[in-house]
C-alpha cells in the first residue's frame, strides 16, 4: 500500500523521472524483442487512436511499445479474480476528496499471495510481459477505480518500477491516454477492452504521459466506450540498476 503511494508521488517529480530516465535509455531500443509473445503488430489499429502528430515510423515504433491483447482472461477467470479480491476491497473506502492525488475515485492495495488458481493467471501475465532475465515486483498493484474515478497524467517513477508495466483491465472497458511529455499535440487514445492485457515499454513507459479518462470522455474514434466502475491487476518489473 505504502509504496504504491510513493510510486506514484514521486513519479509526479518531473526533474528526477528526467534525469532518471537518461540512464534507462539504452535498455529501450531492445523494446522491440522483448516479449515473449509474438507483437500482434497487425492488430494494433484497433486499439490504439493516433492524434495527427504521428507520422508513419512513430506510430510503428509506439505500436511495438504499447501492446495490447485482448481476451487475456475469460470470464471466469474475471470472476475468480474479483472473488479473491471483493473481501479485501471491501473494507475500503473510494478515495475521492485529496486533490493532489494522481488518481482520484479510487481505492486499492497490494497482493503477495493469490489462491493458486489466480496465480496461473498472474504467472500467465508477467510470462508474457517480462522476459525471463527480468526480475519482477513481487507485489501486485490493484487498483479499483469508482465509475466516476480517473487517472490524471503521470509517468510511474522509475525510481521504484522498472522498464515494463503490464496491467489486467477488469470489469469495464476503459480509455488510456498517453500523451507525449514535450510535444503535448501528439498522443495516443488506447482502447483497453475488459479482460484485456496491456504491456506498456519503451517510449510509451518513459516519454508519454499516461492517465485513464473519465467516464464523460471515455470515447474511442468517435464512439463512445461505456466506463462502469473498473479494476487494474499491474504487474511491474523492478528497476533497472
Ligand atoms: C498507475 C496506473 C493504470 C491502470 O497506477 O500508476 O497508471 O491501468 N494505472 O490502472
Ligand atoms: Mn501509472
Amino acid at each position: 500500500m505504502v509504496s504504491v503511494m510513493i510510486l506514484r508521488a514521486i513519479s509526479l517529480s518531473k526533474s528526477l523521472s528526467s534525469s532518471c530516465r537518461i540512464c534507462c535509455r539504452r535498455n529501450i531500443s531492445s523494446a522491440e524483442s522483448k516479449y515473449a509473445v509474438l507483437i500482434q503488430n497487425d492488430q494494433w489499429h484497433k486499439y490504439l487512436s493516433f492524434s495527427d502528430g504521428f507520422d508513419k515510423e512513430s506510430r510503428l515504433q509506439f505500436s511495438r511499445d504499447l501492446l495490447v491483447v485482448n481476451n487475456f482472461v475469460t470470464d471466469g477467470e474475471e470472476k475468480s479474480l474479483m472473488e479473491e479480491l471483493t473481501p479485501v476491497l471491501k473494507k475500503m473506502h473510494y478515495e475521492f476528496d485529496h486533490w493532489d492525488d494522481a488518481i482520484h475515485g479510487y481505492r486499492e492495495t497490494e497482493r503477495l499471495n493469490w489462491n493458486p488458481n489466480n496465480m496461473k493467471i498472474i504467472d500467465r501475465v508477467r510470462k508474457i510481459a517480462f522476459p525471463s532475465e527480468t526480475s519482477h515486483i513481487p507485489l501486485v498493484h490493484v487498483l479499483d477505480l469508482a465509475e466516476k474515478g480517473f487517472i490524471k497524467p503521470h509517468i510511474d517513477s522509475v525510481r521504484f518500477c522498472g522498464d515494463i508495466i503490464a496491467g489486467l483491465s477488469l470489469l469495464s472497458s476503459s480509455i488510456m491516454r498517453l500523451v507525449h511529455e514535450n510535444e503535448k499535440s501528439k498522443y495516443v487514445d488506447v482502447l483497453l477492452q475488459r479482460r484485456s492485457l496491456y504491456i506498456m515499454t519503451g517510449t510509451a513507459r518513459y516519454d508519454f504521459t499516461h492517465e485513464l479518462l473519465d467516464k464523460e470522455r471515455s470515447i474511442f474514434k468517435n464512439d463512445r466506450v461505456e466506463r462502469g466502475r473498473r479494476l487494474s491487476i499491474i504487474c511491474r518489473n523492478a528497476p533497472l540498476k
